[in-house]
């Protein structure tokens, strides 16, 4: 074959342009130019080369979206005459499909940026948004409006999506209606939709998409993201009344992640790397649940290459995640095949299914949980079909059940996802490939450009209670108290009025009712009614105290007569808020040490124990921390370094230099209890300012912020009207009560669990 090139003189000199020194190629670019748009090449004019052509925002590529370079030197789709190519305007699916209510202005066609607003009959009542914009991405803004009366049925109307007809008019308990597009649209969603006994309708409203409709990322952020939640959230039964589901995942139940990514060269190079990104932040993300899932990763083309294996998941020895992470960034791709087998990635699925199965045992393997995610375009031209393998997928995984009861009931055990991200989606292929109950699993994006920012903005929504420390490190968008209350959603301000002089304090939220400061901030009289908290959880920004505490032991003047004139040992202190906080994205309590939300932040698998974390914590002589400083009503975060260890010494001898401290041994003012930072060397730390008092000595793994200690004292006041981020000079540090030491008294209260006001925190037994 390989001579049977196609070698006109033209292409010999396009070729020399391109190449240098070669002389012949394959394709040539006559006629291929798009009016309107531009086109580029994924390896020039040889063949096998994608030509993909562009159109700006609003715009798609009309009458084909890409053209392939064959082995004769001829292009698949070749440009026709009569139909030059061009770049369309977007066009949005007819709303006027609209039952029951008018649609305005009405128009045979609507185009990008065209405006619709709709009213109902009188009678009816209007659901869904009454003003629509046709979007860049071929959707309407909003949702579908729906004009619905009263009618003793059991649900509610549920409407037409735009471009879509519906057969069935009667809304009563198990009846079905059924969805079709009109034409030049297909469907994307279930066709079906049943009336349950709830009142609600079975599977989400499906969609008609045109073949240049496609998901925002943030469509698809929210959709993938709620819908995969629902497997790693290990809460226990959280009730969900919206949708009557259970979360599904008992903490005992395993899940097995099977990822897989289409290398064909109907995707371009780069988009490797790209999805190689996108894995390594879903796994990171998926891991900031409390869930250690079983992996098997692999690319794909007319071969399978595995790059995670499953099965080594069920040695002794537990695969560490940063060894996934390790072996996903370092896979290359050496050779380019031609041709992809889409099949080829479901029979491997199955049979690594098969394999855990018989090591596991078949009543172990029921309460196994699987979740393919494929990242393709669909355009599989060998291994056939895989619907038949996906058959047999399920049909393990429910466990031969035919019965449509018993098969349901299974159902939570497989998820299917596909992200359809080529150029030129094969949408009729792919789709029936999803399974998933009801939700979207099927997604449509432009670009794989988007899907690490996808995925890193699956943890958005405010179902994820109860994960303490869990935070969004990249939210940009919003005034910077919104970016503040989104990164660090346990601060809370404390102000503390003593005869007429107020004092400011920071605080951290360590679970809904309990805010965690330093004891120092109070003074000697002071009564609930001096405090005031503030954490604006969208409920009233001023939250009213009920009582707060003490560390038993905090006893200022208790070395006095030692030469330590305010002694700062055991620093702590408790304020309990009369009502909880809403606990949302913004707002939620941040992970102390000793806990087994902790652990299970840190991912410390097991029976772990209190011993376990600090280690993990605070092991080398130097460890990273950060702590908050007021700023107008946000905060900045400063930076720190714990001296642990050999480095200790050296950085608390600069006690004996504060004012006042006339003792010749620093360990009587800095007791163990303490953590030391500041100074120039190896770094030059942010030093404490006085309002930062009680604040959070905290340290992140993986999206998740785990405080170890609590702001107390410094040698120094180095800030000027009290605050800012300010260096450290050579011998000002900074001492916090590391609460690793102080956990008797966060248990006593906390962990209290001989009080029904509040719910308690789960401590380590050791
Ligand atoms: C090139 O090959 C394709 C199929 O492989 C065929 O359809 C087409 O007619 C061929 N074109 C030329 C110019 O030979
Ligand atoms: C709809 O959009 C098209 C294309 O941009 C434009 O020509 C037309 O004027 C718009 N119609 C309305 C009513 O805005
Ligand atoms: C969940 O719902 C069930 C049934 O409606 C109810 O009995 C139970 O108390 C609820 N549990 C919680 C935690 O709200
Ligand atoms: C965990 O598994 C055991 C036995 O396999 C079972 O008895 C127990 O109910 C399970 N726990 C949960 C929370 O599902
Ligand atoms: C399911 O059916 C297949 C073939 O019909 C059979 O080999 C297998 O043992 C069955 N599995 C169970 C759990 O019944
Ligand atoms: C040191 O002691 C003196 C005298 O008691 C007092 O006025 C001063 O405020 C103290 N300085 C500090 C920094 O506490």
């Amino acid at each position: 074959m390989g001579f049977a090139v196609h070698c006109s003189w033209l292409a010999a000199l396009l070729c020399l342009h391109f190449f240098g020194g070669q002389v012949c190629c394959d394709c040539t670019e006559e006629n291929m130019e798009i009016e309107g748009g531009h086109y580029t090449l994924t390896k020039q004019l040889q063949k096998g080369s994608l030509l993909i052509y562009h159109c700006p925002e609003g715009y798609y590529p009309y009458p084909v979206v890409t053209r392939l370079c064959q082995h004769n030197g001829s292009w698949r789709m070749a440009p026709k005459r009569f139909t030059p190519q061009r770049c369309r305007v977007v066009e949005c699916p007819d709303p006027t499909v609209m039952e029951y209510g008018e649609v305005s202005p009405p128009q045979e066609k609507y185009f990008v940026n065209n405006e619709t607003t709709y009213e109902c009959y009188s009678g009816y009542t209007m659901r869904g948004s009454a003003r629509r914009v046709c979007l860049p991405n071929g959707k309407w803004s909003g949702s579908t409006p729906i004009c619905g009366r009263e009618t003793g049925h059991n649900c509610a109307d549920p409407g037409i999506p735009p471009g879509a007809s519906r057969a069935g008019n009667i809304f009563g308990v198990d009846e079905t209606v059924k969805y079709s597009c009109n034409s030049n649209l297909f469907l994307v969603g279930s066709s079906e939709r049943v009336c349950l006994e709830n009142g609600q309708w079975s599977n989400k409203e499906p969609a008609c998409y045109y073949k240049y409709t496609y998901d925002t990322s943030l469509e698809v952020s929210q959709a993938f993201g709620s819908s995969i939640k629902e497997s790693l959230t290990t809460l226990e039964s959280l009730n969900d009344t919206q949708s009557g589901k259970m979360i599904r995942i008992s903490k005992n139940g395993t899940l097995n992640i099977y990822i897989a990514v289409d290398i064909s060269e109907s995707i371009e190079e780069e988009d490797v790397e790209k999805a190689k990104k996108a894995i390594i932040t879903l796994i990171k993300k998926i891991s900031s649940f409390t869930v250690n899932p079983n992996y098997e990763i692999a690319f794909f083309s007319s071969g399978f290459h595995e790059v995670v294996n499953i099965l080594d998941f069920f040695n002794e020895k537990p695969v560490e995640r940063n060894t996934i992470i390790d072996m996903v960034e370092n896979f290359k791709v050496d050779e380019k095949n031609t041709g992809t087998d889409l099949n080829l990635v479901f029979e491997k699925s199955l049979e690594q299914m098969a394999v855990i199965k018989q090591r596991v045992g078949t009543e172990q393997f029921k309460e196994h949980r699987h979740v393919i995610i494929l990242f393709t375009d669909g355009a599989y031209n060998m291994g056939g079909s895989p619907e038949p393998t996906v058959a047999r997928i399920k049909n393990m995984v429910y466990m031969n059940q035919t019965g449509e009861e018993e098969a349901k009931s299974r159902e939570a055990y497989l998820d299917i996802y596909v992200f359809a991200t080529g150029k030129d989606i094969f949408d009729e292929d792919l789709q029936p490939l999803v399974t998933g109950l009801g939700e979207k699993h099927y997604f449509r994006m432009k670009d794989i450009t988007e899907l690490q920012e996808t995925f890193d903005q699956i943890i958005d929504e405010e179902e994820v209670k109860g994960l303490c420390g869990l935070h969004k490190e990249y939210e940009i968008v919003g005034s910077p108290q919104k970016v503040a209350r989104n990164k660090y959603p346990w601060w809370a301000s404390i102000i503390i009025q003593t005869d007429g002089r107020s004092k400011s304090c920071i605080g951290s939220l360590v679970n809904p009712y309990f805010v965690l400061t330093a004891a120092h901030c109070f003074t000697f009289g002071n009564v609930p009614e001096d405090v005031r908290v503030e954490i604006d959880d969208g409920q009233g920004r001023v939250k009213k105290v009920k009582y707060f505490i003490l560390h038993p032991k905090y006893n200022i003047k208790g070395k006095a007569k030692e030469g330590v004139p305010e002694f700062y040992d055991y620093d702590v202190a408790l304020i309990q808020l009369e009502e909880y906080v809403q606990i949302s994205s913004s707002v939620r309590p941040i992970c102390i040490p000793c806990t087994q939300e902790t652990s299970d932040a840190l991912q410390l698998v097991g029976v772990s124990t209190c011993k376990q974390q600090e280690e993990l914590l605070l092991k080398k002589e130097l460890e990273r921390v950060s702590f908050l400083t007021k700023s107008g009503s946000s905060v900045d975060e400063k930076d720190a370094h714990a001296k642990l260890g050999g480095l200790r010494d050296n950085c608390i001898k600069y006690a004996l230099e504060a004012p006042n401290i006339t003792a010749t041994d620093p360990k009587v003012a800095v007791t163990d209890n303490f953590l030391c930072t500041g100074g120039l060397t190896p770094f030059r730390d942010h030093v404490a300012c006085k309002g930062d008092s009680g604040g959070a000595v905290f340290m992140n793994y993986e999206h998740r912020t785990i405080q170890v200690a609590l702001v107390s004292w410094g040698t120094k006041d180095l800030c000027r009207s009290g605050g800012g981020k300010v260096e450290s000079d050579k011998t000002s540090r900074d001492f916090h009560i590391n609460l690793f030491r102080v956990v008797d008294f966060l248990k006593g209260i906390l962990g209290n669990d001989e009080q029904e006001e509040y719910s308690t925190l789960e401590f380590l037994k050791d």
